[in-house]
């Protein structure tokens, strides 16, 4: 199998071409074996090889995807994720996205009783919990391009259980999001096709966006104009 891999050292990108022999494996495992057997400084990032962790995003083919869960068979080419600044071949920096979780202040503020939940009441906020964090969302949102203080698809995601999860619900928490100009998401879907563990962050963000007009936190005549798209 012949693998091509982007990197980016001391500046500039260049490609590198390792052949290796493997099948069937995923890409994370195949990142490893030329690091061990060819390559020792290859740099990437990740951590649990299991999906869990959210770390080892890359391009597999154009795509974006996790290293650690995408199986190849063929030859193929692997690349930093776009928007994040690279470090050193294929490690990128995150901070650009958590940064924005401190932003809306996406954390759990507990309630001073304990609350029970039950199963379908769980259910509601169930895809916002199964967030990795990978960042994926981010790097084929087109907003954030359009609008630097966009929250983007990540922090909207981790937000909805927050503000509605039953034993942390606080909408009080809508306000914190304010200033992460929801209203930018174009809708166009790009995060809910890419997401590794089916959160669907453009519904979210949709619910999200319906419950800060209802409460008045944004108005209605802000929302941008994307009839073509039929919303
Ligand atoms: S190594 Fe943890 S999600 Fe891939």
């Amino acid at each position: 199998m012949k693998v091509k891999i982007k990197r980016y050292i001391n500046g500039e990108y260049r490609w590198d071409e390792f052949n290796i022999d493997a099948e069937g494996v995923t890409v994370l495992e195949i990142l490893q074996k030329i690091k061990e057997e060819q390559d020792p400084i290859l740099s990437f990032r990740a951590m649990c090889r299991a999906g869990i962790c959210g770390t080892c995003a890359v391009k597999v083919n154009g795509e974006h995807k996790l290293a650690c869960n995408t199986r190849v068979y063929d030859d193929i080419t692997v690349e930093p994720v776009d928007i994040a600044p690279p470090v050193k071949d294929l490690v990128v920096d995150h901070s650009f996205f958590l940064n924005k979780l401190k932003e809306g202040k996406v954390w759990i503020e507990p309630l001073p009783t304990n609350v029970p939940v039950k199963p379908d009441e769980l259910k509601a906020t169930e895809k916002s919990w199964d967030c990795i964090l990978c960042g994926i969302c981010n790097y084929v949102c087109p907003a954030i391009q359009e609008d630097k203080n966009f929250g983007l698809p990540s922090t909207f995601t981790k937000a909805y259980r927050v503000i509605f999860d039953k034993r942390n619900a606080n909408k009080e928490k809508l306000k914190d999001l304010v200033p992460l100009n929801i209203q930018s998401c174009t809708h166009c879907k790009n995060c809910t096709f890419v997401c590794p563990k089916d959160c669907n962050p453009e519904f979210l963000i949709k619910m999200l966006e319906n419950t800060m007009l209802r409460y008045g936190l944004i108005k209605k005549e802000q929302q941008q104009d994307f009839g073509f798209l039929g919303f």
